[in-house]
């Protein structure tokens, strides 16, 4: 469903709100209109740290909210993306929500604006479609600034409208069931979401990707009974570009494993979530206009459900890609890698400046870093610093892990150039070996996002199931990018 929250921007406090969120620090003094002295709020177990909050009863006018925001002098945008979202929390029925949060702390009001407005919006997320008699109610956000920040507070509350309305839509996307969101049924949202955002799209079916030697993806949907879709998308910046990047999302709306099928556990029902990263990329451009990005981007979703069948792809098939390299298939659910090759090979024939995928690759990187976060793996180390820094900023964390070369050997074939899983261990690091068969000499990055595209209970700003992570982060990416050395 679509964001329920509006974000405004307003001078002073509006008459009508019905909770007013009152930052609190650490140190220094607490705030005269909350009417309780710091030895108070700390018999109540409120100290002013982040994520804290306490909420003041009254009999009438707007309910108190003391919201803890750390070292005033020392916020962030995490900190304050953090405290945003424990408002949220603190205030779930509340219909308008007024802080001056921004004012409150050391950090450019722009910065800040966009952070408490991603923090609160992320934190009031819910997947409600498929409960009856359900609906998000609509709720306000005024973000109060003055003097001098209130123009920072004003343009941070429009980026932050639209990051997280982004992320918010990749969450949606990634929490509905296969049923409800088939390939086709993927391809037909990319359309829309591209034509209301001003991208061109293009989708191509089974025929069109058969005549353009797309064997991986193909090769996995041929266990299906519903075709793929591959669609692709394009920004084009108003002015000159600042440099050209191609973003490749996997898009697997359910991953059963195939013939070599994945236990009935917990994490299979997850796997309707295995379109996390195309989710990320078609919600991350569709952004990119509303926030002027000086970058090209074109962005590819490589969309189908890997299911076993009579027709399903079987163990020792080879399959050619698009850039004519054959793999071996040694294990069905290692079918993220096969459908990434042909977005990569199709990435590389522009010569971008830099390539990026996104994808819920292997459960070895969920065993590797946990479920906070993403590993990114690649060819330019320049590049990969870029990404680093776009996670920093959207705080959502990568480590580099890496891409040993030595590693290669555990993907050889007796009869294809490669297979495509390698050996029992490091997992994460064979399967970027395998996807950097596709990127030429194009600047590459690679993030698995297997550990955290998902969390099963609210934590912050992340609201239970799909998390949209990584949505943030390529929007930062791109608004920030540079052609990179290889
Ligand atoms: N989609 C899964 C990876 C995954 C696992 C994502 C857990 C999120 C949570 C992927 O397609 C997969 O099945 N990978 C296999 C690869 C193996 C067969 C080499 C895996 O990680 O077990
Ligand atoms: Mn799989
Ligand atoms: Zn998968």
């Amino acid at each position: 469903m679509a964001n329920n929250v509006s974000v405004e921007s307003a001078r002073s406090i509006p008459k009508n709100a019905d909770a007013i969120g009152i930052p609190v620090g650490v140190t220094g003094t607490v705030p005269r209109q909350l009417g309780l002295s710091r030895s108070a709020l700390s018999e109540h177990g409120f100290d002013g740290k982040v994520g804290q909050t306490l909420v003041v009863p009254s009999s009438n006018g707007p309910t108190l909210v003391a919201v803890g925001i750390g070292d005033a002098r020392k916020a962030t945008a995490a900190t304050v993306r953090r405290s945003a979202a424990a408002l949220a929390r603190a205030t779930a029925r509340r219909s308008h929500v007024v802080t001056n949060l921004v004012d409150a702390v050391s950090l450019d009001a722009r910065t800040a604006a966009q952070a408490a407005v991603e923090g609160f919006v992320l934190a009031s997320y819910r997947y409600t479609d498929l409960k009856s008699g359900v609906t998000n109610p609509a709720i306000t956000l005024t973000l109060v600034a003055s003097g001098a920040r209130a123009k920072g507070c004003d343009s941070g509350v429009d980026r932050g409208r639209a990051t997280s309305s982004a992320a918010w839509t990749a969450r949606d996307l990634a929490n509905t069931p296969p049923a409800y969101l088939t390939a086709r049924m993927l391809a037909d949202r990319a359309v829309t979401l591209a034509k209301e955002s001003g991208l061109e799209v293009e989708v191509f079916d089974n025929d069109k990707l058969a005549v353009m030697g797309c064997g991986g993806l193909l090769g996995v949907n041929r266990g299906s009974t519903e075709p793929a879709r591959m669609v692709k998308l394009t920004y084009t910046p108003s002015g000159a570009a600042s440099g050209h990047l191609v973003m490749v999302g996997k898009g697997i709306t359910y991953d059963s494993g195939g013939i070599s099928l994945k236990p009935s556990d917990a994490m299979h029902a997850n796997m309707k979530m295995d379109m996390s990263g195309a989710a990320a990329v078609l919600s991350a451009m569709s952004a990119l206009k509303a926030l002027r990005c000086r970058a090209k981007v074109t962005g590819y979703l490589m969309c189908t459900d890997n299911r076993p069948s009579g027709s399903a792809l079987a163990m020792g098939d080879v399959l050619t890609f698009r850039n004519g390299k054959t793999a071996e298939i040694h294990n069905t659910d290692a079918e993220g890698r096969l459908v990434l090759a042909d977005g990569l090979s199709l990435g590389t024939e522009s010569k971008p400046d830099a390539m990026i995928d996104i994808a819920t690759l292997t459960g070895a990187c969920l065993a590797a870093l946990g479920t906070k976060i993403a590993g990114v793996l690649g060819t330019s180390d320049s590049f990969i610093d870029q990404v680093r820094g776009a996670a920093e900023r959207a705080d959502e964390p990568v480590w580099q892990l890496p891409l040993e070369r030595d590693y290669r050997r555990l993907l050889d074939s007796n009869v294809a150039d490669m297979r495509n899983i390698g050996g029992p261990y490091a997992g994460a690091i064979t399967a970027a070996l395998f996807l950097a068969e596709f990127t030429g000499e194009v600047p590459w990055a690679h993030l698995d996002i297997a550990g955290p595209m998902n969390v099963d209970g609210d934590d912050g700003w992340l609201s239970r199931g799909a998390t949209g992570f990584g949505t943030r982060l390529l929007i930062d990416l791109a608004l920030n990018f540079t052609k990179p050395r290889r």
